[in-house]
């Protein structure tokens, strides 16, 4: 600290794209943020879906031990102050395959998700660029106390966005992105300066406690 003003704070970004397809255009966008995170000087652990696809979730396969692609995920959401995902949108909500593992990884506890800070982004080819999929998304990680970023970015006829180059071949629309970037990762460093605004994670709030039903941390 140097005249009261406080030293910035490392962050660390888990950036994924919940595609398994190899040519996904959210894995492009996925490693444009990471791409962009890293110019806004914080650090980035950039995964694949792939490394977090687990079996479909049961309570009997529970009760034998949790997968690995969900103690993977649990892990490298642990080690980072943030996750960034960029997911396609199936029937206007997310893909299986991330629902799965957001069910899987709940169950371990701590749960990792609480306090941690994520962002949504999406790529399709549509009008809409598959903003619909982020709103059905957002409903888990926010029950899960994840303080999703307000600022969603979807990238419309994704199909044909991107230059060579990796970057959005739109120059404002490029702009916009390191925007929405930048001002998530200014966040996340704020709230570094901030502990008191760790809290508690209740699965049902408001409802009367009771060991019965409680799934409290
Ligand atoms: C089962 C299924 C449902 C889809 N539903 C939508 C949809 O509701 N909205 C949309 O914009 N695109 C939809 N699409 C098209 C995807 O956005 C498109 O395939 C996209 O490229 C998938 O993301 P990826 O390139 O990262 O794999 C759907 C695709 C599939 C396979």
């Amino acid at each position: 600290m140097t005249d009261g003003v406080q030293q910035r704070q490392p962050v660390r970004a888990l950036v994924f794209a919940a595609s398994l397809r190899t040519s996904s255009l959210n894995t492009r966008l996925a490693e444009l943020a990471a791409r962009t995170i890293v110019a806004c000087g914080a650090s980035v652990d950039l995964a694949t879906m792939a490394e977090f696809d687990c079996p479909s979730y049961s309570g009997d396969a529970e009760a034998e031990g949790f997968p690995a692609g969900a103690e993977k995920l649990r892990d490298r959401i642990n080690a980072s102050d943030a996750f960034v995902i960029s997911s396609p949108e199936y029937n206007a909500s997310m893909p299986g395959v991330l629902k799965n593992v957001i069910d899987w990884t709940s169950r371990i506890r701590p749960q990792p998700f609480n306090e941690r800070h994520g962002l949504l982004m999406s790529a399709s080819p549509s009008m809409a660029g598959g903003n619909r999929g982020l709103w059905a998304l957002r409903i888990p990680l926010e029950h899960l106390g994840s303080r999703v970023y307000p600022g969603m970015f979807s990238l419309a006829q994704a199909h044909g966005a991107f230059a060579s180059d990796g970057s959005i071949a739109d120059a404002a629309l490029q702009e916009r992105f390191e925007h929405s970037i930048a001002a998530f990762i200014d966040q996340v460093e704020a709230s570094k300066h901030y502990p008191c605004v760790k809290k508690r994670w209740f699965e049902y709030l408001g409802e009367r406690p009771d060991p019965v039903i409680d799934r409290v941390e």
